[in-house]
């Protein structure tokens, strides 16, 4: 059991990456570079598809962390596509126990592209029964939510 990082950005050392680093600090932790792994989207049948390594992955961690750029005014389609590929094989209320943080940043992002962004992930947690711990979109929210890992 562990800390799961999950990126939702191609930049490995990029914005949200550095989030990671300032609400992780001190902790060990795996990451998971969505752009590294072929995760087909939802309703794409390929052999090589690897959903099911991360899905092994997110359920060995206790403590879940996701972090997506704002693309596009929204979460980035690489994130997105994750959620979309739990919709089937993850039974609702089966990740209890589990404890998700939220990591979202941009160039210029509103409140409600913030918000938005925060919707989804708080009803992605409540689904499949996590505690939804909070979302930090710069490093100083980061550094507060620290706290609570
Ligand atoms: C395809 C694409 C779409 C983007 N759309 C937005 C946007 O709608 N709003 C915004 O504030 N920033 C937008 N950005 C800027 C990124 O969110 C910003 O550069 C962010 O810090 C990148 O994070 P990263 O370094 O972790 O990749 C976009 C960037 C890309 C590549």
């Amino acid at each position: 059991m562990g800390i799961l990082f999950i990126n939702g950005s191609p930049e490995k050392e990029g914005n949200t990456a550095r989030l990671a680093h300032a609400l992780l600090a001190g902790h060990d932790y795996v990451t998971y570079e969505l752009a590294d792994h072929k995760i087909y989207d939802y309703g794409q049948h390929f052999a090589n598809d690897e959903f099911d390594g991360l899905l092994a992955q997110f359920r060995a961690a206790d403590t879940i962390v996701i972090g997506s750029p704002v693309y596009w005014h929204d979460l980035s389609g690489m994130l997105r596509n994750m959620l979309d590929r739990f919709y089937g094989p993850v039974e609702e209320g089966s990740m209890a126990g589990k404890r998700l943080f939220f990591l979202f940043q941009g160039a210029a992002p509103t409140e409600e592209m913030l918000h938005r962004g925060e919707f989804t992930m708080n009803r992605f947690a409540s689904l499949y029964g996590m505690e939804y711990m909070g979302m930090a979109t710069n490093e100083g929210e980061a550094r507060s939510l620290a706290a609570s890992i």
